[in-house]
């Protein structure tokens, strides 16, 4: 049996144990690391699976970042991710577990639209996330365009040219500029 509870319950060195087994150890350098540099995880929107003997098996993050429209606005977003299965327990639910938990809390806390760099093959089949309004949407570093993905919530439309960046200046301003 799989028990999914906050990220917090996990020890963070098992967290990034995992992260190294699902993306190898090089992971650092993508370009969704440089998107939440500087900020901390939304606990809220944060989670761990574990087995019957307490061990990690699956995490899944999301980060507060920001979308600058070219038109001015500055709209917020979570960016999900990374989702991690330890190898060894792919393809039996764990994954899909944590994401509709984490959409069911953002969703129950009316958050911020939600997006991630990972497969449309897996994310926007199970979750409805699509890179249809990320088109405009500029980032800082390499991306393929067709795995930047948005998943949009409520009556909002977001800007559709922009760059995306971590929310830390807003944090530490305690306002947005
Ligand atoms: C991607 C990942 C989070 C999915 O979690 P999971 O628990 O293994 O997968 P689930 O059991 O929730 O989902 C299984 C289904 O998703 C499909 N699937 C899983 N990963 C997929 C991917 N990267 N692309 C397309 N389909 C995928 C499976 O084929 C399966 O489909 P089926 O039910 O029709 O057979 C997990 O495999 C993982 O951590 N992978 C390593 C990191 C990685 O490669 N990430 C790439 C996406 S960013």
């Amino acid at each position: 049996m799989i028990t999914l509870a906050p990220i917090a319950a996990a020890d963070p060195a098992a967290v990034e144990a995992l992260l190294d087994a699902a993306f190898g150890t090089d992971r650092h350098g993508r370009t969704a690391y440089r998107l939440r540099e500087g900020v901390a995880a939304i606990p809220e929107l944060s989670f761990a699976a574990f087995d019957d003997a307490g061990e990690l098996v699956g995490t899944l993050q999301s980060w507060p970042i920001e979308l600058v429209g070219d038109d001015g606005r500055i709209m917020p977003l979570a960016l999900v991710g990374p989702v991690a299965v330890r190898p060894d327990r792919q393809r039996d639910g764990i994954g899909r577990r944590l994401m509709d938990v984490m959409i069911a809390a953002a969703d129950a806390g009316h958050a911020d639209a939600l997006m991630l760099i990972g497969d449309p093959e897996y994310y926007e089949r199970f979750f409805g996330f699509t890179a249809q309004v990320t088109g405009g949407w500029s980032v800082p570093g390499p991306v393929e365009r067709r795995r930047l993905l948005a998943r949009l919530r409520g009556a909002a439309p977001l800007p559709a040219q922009g760059h995306l960046r971590p929310r830390r200046l807003a944090v530490a301003d305690g306002a947005l500029r």
